[in-house]
């Protein structure tokens, strides 16, 4: 996964678990004091490895852990100088979801190896779609969940997420039905 992805990762820990917290998770991880680069690509294992080093040191599980992160990615992103990107994208979540796989290929310019997820919104109605979530990575459903929170959080809306069809419970892939209540 791409450094941009992993320095996002360090913001969260270090704002939940402190410096000490981020030196013991990368001790755990086998990292040694990593300085990520946000234009290089890492393995995913990377990722993963950190996401399950915190897990184990706060007792809280990696899905837990995923969701947080989702939401914090948000944030993140618009202050790495992703804002104009964001802005473009959409000005609610049903628009900004619609157009999240143009977003993701207009990054391909910098991030020339990116291996992006796909996503594809059916059944909307006035507050409520089903969102489709295809990837090649196991696991990160719950960070789909999070950064959705996040986003509805950017567009001062309230939404619901239950995630339907689980690809590791043997769905082809992960379904979504977001419902806008406010
Ligand atoms: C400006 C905002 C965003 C930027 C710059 C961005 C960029 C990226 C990058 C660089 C990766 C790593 C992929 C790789 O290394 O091959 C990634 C992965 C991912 N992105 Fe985005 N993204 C953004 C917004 C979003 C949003 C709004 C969603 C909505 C759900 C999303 C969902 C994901 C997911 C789930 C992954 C994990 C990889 C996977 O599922 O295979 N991203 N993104």
């Amino acid at each position: 996964m791409y450094g941009l992805v992993n320095k996002a990762v360090e913001g969260f820990v270090k704002e939940q678990m402190g410096d000490d917290g981020w030196a013991k998770v990368c001790a755990k991880a086998g990292l040694n004091d990593p300085t990520f680069i946000s234009m290089d690509s890492y393995p995913d294992s990377v990722t993963y490895d950190i996401v399950g080093a915190a897990s184990e040191l706060t007792g809280l599980d990696g899905a837990t852990i995923l969701e947080g992160f989702g939401r914090y990615w948000m944030l993140y992103t618009a202050e790495e100088g992703y804002g104009p990107l964001l802005e473009m994208t959409g000005t609610n979540v049903h628009e900004f979801l619609e157009n999240l796989n143009i977003m993701h290929s207009r990054i391909r310019s910098t991030f020339d190896e990116l291996r992006p997820p796909d996503f594809e919104v059916t059944d909307a109605t006035d507050d409520t779609l089903l969102l489709h979530y295809r990837t090649e990575r196991p696991g990160l459903a719950p960070m789909c969940v999070g950064i959705l929170h996040g986003l509805a959080e950017r567009f001062d809306q309230k939404i619901t997420v239950e995630h339907r069809d689980k690809k590791d419970e043997g769905a082809d892939h992960d379904t979504f039905f977001v419902t806008v209540v406010g």
